[in-house]
């Protein structure tokens, strides 16, 4: 399993933003969208195996949480107006601390970075930064990650101080700062070609029966 979170510090806690415009009255709701296309969809099919944690933290109440679950998710398009689509019918739901499904795949709660983190109690939390060890260096070693990236403003001192109190490394794909879904695209990368390695991947390098 795959889980991969995203801060969206600007990202808009109402459903009633304009698909038309997503990086302006959604509050560069577009970042969060490419990341969700770019986590979940391969090129005839989808990850099964990946969850997308969207922590929303702009107005007008901040902190809420959107969950695309890989093996149950349905009637997403790669394009971003329909990640968008589905991000504001949850959006409209009326959310508490507990999960409420809004669309088969899709689920909200209210939460906050700190919450977040602790459901992911005895996993690998890996947070992306441009400074970080090498992806190369352990993809090998990884096994079921939780990934944390941050927006266009990257992660505040704040959060970056709980990522690393709820004991996560710091990992990087390379020495140039990049959006966020590429950053996801690289990491999805390199755990493939890992598992393709290991036989793991229907097709991949020693995939087939051997004697
Ligand atoms: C557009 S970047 C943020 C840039 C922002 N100006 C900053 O200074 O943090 C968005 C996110 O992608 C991730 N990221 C970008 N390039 C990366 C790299 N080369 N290695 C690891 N993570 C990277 C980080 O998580 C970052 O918070």
């Amino acid at each position: 399993m795959r889980d991969i979170i995203i801060i969206g510090h600007k990202a808009m806690t109402s459903g009633d933003f304009s698909l038309n415009d997503l990086p302006g009255s959604a509050g560069r709701m577009d970042i969060l969208c490419r990341c969700v296309s770019s986590a979940l969809f391969l090129s005839f099919g989808m990850r099964r195996d990946v969850n997308v944690h969207l922590l929303l933290l702009g107005e007008p109440e901040p902190g809420k949480i959107i969950r695309f679950e890989g093996l149950h998710l349905r009637y997403l398009n790669p394009d971003e107006r329909s990640s968008g689509s589905l991000i504001s019918k949850a959006l409209l739901k009326n959310t508490t601390e507990l999960d409420t499904r809004s669309t088969p795949g899709v689920w909200i709660r209210k939460g906050d970075l700190k919450s977040l983190l602790a459901s992911f109690e005895g996993r690998t939390l890996l947070y992306l930064r441009e400074d970080g060890k090498d992806i190369r260096e352990i993809a090998g070693e990884i096994r079921n990650p939780v990934f944390i990236l941050g927006d266009h403003t990257g992660v505040t001192e704040e959060e970056e101080k709980q990522l690393l109190e709820a004991g996560a490394q710091i990992i990087s794909v390379g020495p140039i700062s990049l959006h966020s879904n590429h950053c996801i695209t690289l990491i999805h990368n390199e755990l493939d070609r890992v598992e393709a390695e290991r036989g793991e991947i229907p097709g991949g390098e020693n995939s087939g029966t051997e004697e």
